[in-house]
């Protein structure tokens, strides 16, 4: 494979150990372009990640590293084996980041030794882990001062907002589209005043600001490649003052549905029940009472309000002329509007249910 020039003249700035042996395009992550880069160092093997950020995405580099270093330092202060935090690589000029000539900013991490990522889980076992590997992450970092971050995508879980947002993109209905999406339309209506639900709870004191992670996807955690137990959660971009409710949820919204978020047939789209348990049993072990109970009974919210909102910014990107998340055909982003808002009519079924599960994992925590 012919190599790129502008990683390699980037990686030559970082302080990594050893000398370049092998280095190759590497992953399956969507937002960032990663290589892996081999060195040798007195006859032993070390490897690297290194990573352009995506500026299209985060506009200031500079503050999404300072969040992400303030974030693994403090991990890495208590942390029992470093694998299981993610360690960026300093620059021969201090920085944790370098501007190639081309304007590309790259980072480079240590790579996580005998680790695999996996796309989906496999089984059970794999999304009880993630769960665990981001309840602990909450754990972790409990008594972080989270004034110490700052936003790096403002207003990311408004959800008042992108209701606002979806009403301006009515409003304006630059493609026509509006006519075919009322049944949609009335089902968001009618659910208006959840949106504020959880910055409501914030503001009574109830749902305080943490570290949120914000892309808790499954291959976001790292994997012991021999015992497949949970490493270390990577893909820290998103790392901002938020809440752990909705890290959760969007981890909920994505691994409870029985179908993929852009399903055309409904009728394969389910909120799964036994799904919804497992996580939560895992979540709430990785916590281990971190959170008080009243934060953690607002986790049904939290999975349902990410759904909520996710359904509403599809439907936003739909009547926008789908400017915003890439699709492939015709229809996919109302497809997915709708796969989301399917999902929330039964998490609304199954409310009870759902809230038994997180009573009973907070009771035995
Ligand atoms: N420190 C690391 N050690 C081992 N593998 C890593 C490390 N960081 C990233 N990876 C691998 O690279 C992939 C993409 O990285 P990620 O930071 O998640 O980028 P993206 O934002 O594109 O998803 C991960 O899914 C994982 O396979
Ligand atoms: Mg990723």
């Amino acid at each position: 494979m012919k190599r790129p020039i502008a990683p390699l003249e980037a990686i030559k700035h970082f302080t990594y150990e050893g000398k370049l042996l092998d280095f190759t395009p590497y992953g399956s992550g969507l937002i960032n372009s990663t290589y892996l880069a081999v060195t040798d160092c007195d006859g032993h093997v070390k490897k690297y990640i290194l990573q352009a950020i995506n500026t299209s995405v985060f506009k200031d580099p500079q503050l999404l590293m300072n969040n992400i270093l303030a974030v693994t330092s403090y991990l890495l202060l208590d942390a029992k084996d470093p694998r299981n935090v993610l360690t960026p690589v300093v620059t021969k000029e201090g920085h944790y980041f370098v501007r190639d000539k081309s304007g590309v900013c790259w980072r480079m991490y240590v790579y996580v030794e005998d680790s695999i990522s996996i796309n989906a889980p496999e089984s059970k076992e794999d999304f009880y882990e993630s769960g665990l590997a981001f309840g602990r992450f909450q754990h972790d970092l409990a008594e972080f001062p989270v004034n110490k971050l700052k936003e790096s995508i403002p207003d990311f879980h408004n959800t008042p907002k992108r209701f606002e947002a979806l009403m301006k993109a009515v409003e304006e209905d630059v493609c026509g589209r509006v006519k075919e999406v009322k049944d949609e339309l009335d089902f968001i209506m009618a659910r208006k005043d959840f949106c504020s639900c959880l910055l409501d709870a914030n503001k009574a004191g109830e749902l305080p600001l943490r570290v949120s992670h914000n892309d808790t996807k499954i291959n976001n955690v790292l994997f012991d490649r021999d015992t497949r137990k949970a490493v270390c959660v990577i893909d820290l971009d998103t790392v901002m003052p938020g809440f752990s409710v909705t890290d959760f949820g969007d981890a909920i919204r994505f691994g409870a549905a029985t179908a993929p978020e852009d399903e055309p047939d409904l009728s394969k789209v389910n909120f799964d029940m036994e799904l919804f348990a497992t996580y939560t049993d895992g979540f709430l072990t990785g916590c281990g009472g971190s959170l008080p109970d009243s934060e953690i009974m607002l986790l049904p919210e939290g999975a349902k309000m990410m759904t909520f909102e996710c359904g509403i910014r599809f439907l936003t990107d739909y009547l926008s002329g789908d400017t915003y998340f890439k699709t492939t055909r015709k229809g996919h982003n109302l497809d997915r509007c709708r796969t989301q808002m399917k999902l929330v009519a039964e998490m609304e079924k199954h409310w009870d249910e759902m809230k038994a599960v997180v009573k009973k994992y907070c009771k035995n925590k």
